[in-house]
Order: structure tokens, then sequence, then C-alpha cells
């Protein structure tokens, strides 16, 4: 059951070291509540070893990560399996899940974590502090989400963010993405990250990551 009495079911997504996220997904509700593929490639992309330094800890470890439309929180519980200090964030009605999923995963996270609302193109400068990281799965929709979407990352970062985006090739949103990019690339440097540094296994030739670093 989740908070609000409706049924869940459990995924589980293995990481390095072989810890296990139980990510629990709701059976009815919108498109927050299931792990998308997106997530899943973001996930598997924070494995790879250009996040770990020579000493074995990842870059995220200690770093302060928020992330973006997170749904049922898998992306950010992930990093914090990484050891960072994390911030799951998504509209009001996903809350509950988001804690949900940080109990069931309290044995695995290394980082704290914990979930708030945060409407995109709200004011939210003073509610969140700027993360070294925001991450973002799946978050390109809809024609309405975008100019908010693109203030609240505007509003969140500074020089030293790294905002690590990831998002799925449809043939209907493709518009979409065209217009996003428009719209970030006005005060972001925009990395289009290769086939070849995604994980092998979790990569697919619609499923696009995209680092994005403040133009200076
Ligand atoms: C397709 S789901 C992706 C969920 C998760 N990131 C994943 O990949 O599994 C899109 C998410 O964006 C959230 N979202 C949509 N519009 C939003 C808005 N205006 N402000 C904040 N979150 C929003 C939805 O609630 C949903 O959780």
């Amino acid at each position: 059951m989740d908070e609000n009495g409706g049924a869940t079911f459990v995924r589980e997504i293995v990481l390095k070291s072989n810890f296990i996220l139980r990510i629990h997904q709701s059976a009815v509700g919108d498109v927050g509540c299931v792990v998308w593929d997106a997530a899943l490639v973001l996930i598997k992309f924070l494995e790879m070893d250009e996040f770990f330094n020579e000493n074995g800890t990842h870059t995220m470890e200690n770093r302060t990560v928020l992330e973006l439309g997170a749904g049922t929180g898998a992306v950010g519980l992930a990093a914090s399996v990484f050891g960072a200090e994390v911030t799951l964030t998504d509209l009001d009605d996903h809350v509950a899940l988001m804690n949900k999923n940080i109990v069931a995963n309290r044995s695995v996270c290394k980082g704290p974590v914990k979930a708030a609302c945060l409407r995109w193109g709200q004011n939210v400068e003073l509610a969140f502090p700027k993360p070294s990281y925001i991450l973002c799965a799946d978050c390109v929709y809809y024609d309405q989400s975008l100019e908010p979407l693109v203030k609240t990352i505007n509003d969140l970062s500074n020089a030293e963010t790294i905002v690590l985006f990831c998002y799925e090739e449809r043939i209907d949103k493709n518009e979409l993405h065209i217009h996003f990019t428009k719209l970030i690339g006005k005060n972001f440097n925009i990395e289009r990250i290769p086939r070849e540094r995604m994980h092998p296994q979790f990569c697919s030739p619609d499923l696009h990551i995209l680092k994005l670093t403040r133009r200076s």
C-alpha cells in the first residue's frame, strides 16, 4: 500500500556492489508513479567509472543532489547510495510515494535523503539551496512545463552545478526536446553524452543524457 492507502508493487534495481534499491511504484496514478527507462539509464550512468575517484569514492559522495520531477525518487535514491545528500522533489501528490521509498531504502542509503514538493517555475530561491548536482529524468513531455522547468534549473544552479538530464526520444514529443534544448541552451553549455560513456546494458538509441553546466 502507498501512504494514501493505494496498492504498490516493487521494482528492484540492482546497483554496483550489489546494493539493491526496492522502489515502490503505485498501481494507480499518473506518470510519476512508476520508474521510467530514462531513470534507469541515468542511474546506471552514475555507476560508470567516470564518477569514481582514484580512491574508489563516488564523485557525488558528500555533495548535495537535488532531483527534479523525481516521481518514485529512484534516481536520487541511487545518488544517496553513492553517498550524496539528496533532496527528491516533485509535485505535492508524489511526496508520499517518495517518502515511502526513502523509508523502504534507508538501509542502503549512505547519505541523508528527504522529499519535498517543488513545482517547476515556483520561486525556489529561499526554499532550496543551490545543489552540486541536479538530476532530471524524463521530465520533458508537455509544452506548458518547458519554461517553468528551465526557470527552475536556472534558479537552482550556479557556476559549479552539474545538471544531468536524461530523456527519451518519442516520435510525438521530439519538438518538445528541440524547444527545451533551445531554452536551456541560452544559459547552459550542453554536452551530449555519447553512447560509449553510458552503461553498456542500460542504453538505447532513443535514450539520451545531457550534461549541462552554466555558461560563464
Ligand atoms: C515521466 S515522469 C518521470 C518520473 C521519474 N523522473 C522517472 O524518470 O522515473 C515526470 C515527472 O515530472 C513531474 N512533473 C510534471 N510536471 C511538473 C511540474 N510542473 N513541477 C514538478 N514536477 C512535475 C511528474 O509529477 C512526474 O513525476
